[in-house]
């Protein structure tokens, strides 16, 4: 049976519901991932979990080691990722509580470490990564989303920005002008780790704020923590409905 992970970004440091079986304080050849990896029951199914932000929450994007965290996860045992990102939304239907399961992204960071394939190569590898989440994984989500009757959008582009700082208007209008639907901190270089440990991977994002220039008021951290606090239910109900899926 496919080994799942659940990566659980801002508003998810823990899983409520997840019997913790054991707790894996992984170390890697690219340091110590951003908590212990846990290994429990949720939904009636073995899951692994891990807190990108860490537990407590505090490594901001630009500073989760994501090599650390993709490396201990496959070296946990995981085959399957599900990760949850908290973004912005820029398509006009992408509102506060709106979920979005992307098909595509466009990677805007700079200065993270995003390879595995940098040091001591014997040849030059270049992943293939033209669809950079896993289709049967989206579809997973997709019906599990539609079963709990949530809004959603079956596809879209994430872009994912550089942060901490929120975008500006004009940036904004540039990856919308680009193409893009969502806007995130956190879906690269993980996405693209994930391809080069070989595992699958999709992503669930729950829009908790409406992009720069996409509202009239300014964004604030009052309205993103209320989206999150209010999406958190579904985004968990979601995540189980795709474990007993597969149970
Ligand atoms: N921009 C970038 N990342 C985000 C946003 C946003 O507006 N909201 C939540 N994560």
């Amino acid at each position: 049976m496919t080994v799942y992970a659940i990566i659980g970004g801002t508003g998810l440091t823990r899983l409520e519901g997840l019997s913790i079986h054991q707790s894996l304080p992984l170390d890697t050849p690219y340091g110590a991932p951003s908590a212990d990896i846990q290994k429990g029951e949720y939904a009636g199914r073995e899951v692994l979990f891990l807190a990108r932000h860490g537990h407590p929450h505090r490594f901001p994007p630009h500073q989760v080691n994501y090599r650390a965290n993709l490396w201990a996860l496959k070296q946990a045992g995981a085959e399957a990722i599900l990760a949850v990102n908290a973004v912005g939304g820029i398509h006009p239907a992408m509102g506060s509580g709106h979920f979005c399961v992307p098909h595509q992204l466009i990677d805007y960071t700079s200065g993270r470490e995003h390879t595995y394939f940098a040091d001591d190569l014997e040849q030059v590898t270049h992943i293939d990564f033209s669809y950079p989440y896993s289709e049967s994984l989206r579809q997973q989500l997709i019906a599990a989303l539609a079963a709990e009757g949530c809004e959603f959008s079956s596809q879209g582009v994430y872009a994912c920005t550089q942060g901490p700082r929120l975008e500006t208007v004009a940036e904004i209008a540039r990856l919308e002008r680009d193409g893009c639907d969502i806007v995130g901190m956190t879906g690269m270089p993980e996405a693209a780790l994930a391809r080069e440990l070989e595992l699958d991977y999709a992503c669930l994002a729950l829009v908790v704020n409406p992009a720069a220039g996409k509202s009239v008021t300014v964004i604030s951290m009052a309205e993103i923590e209320q989206a999150l606090q209010d999406g958190m239910g579904k985004v968990k109900s979601t995540l189980a409905r795709v474990l007993v899926a597969n149970r």
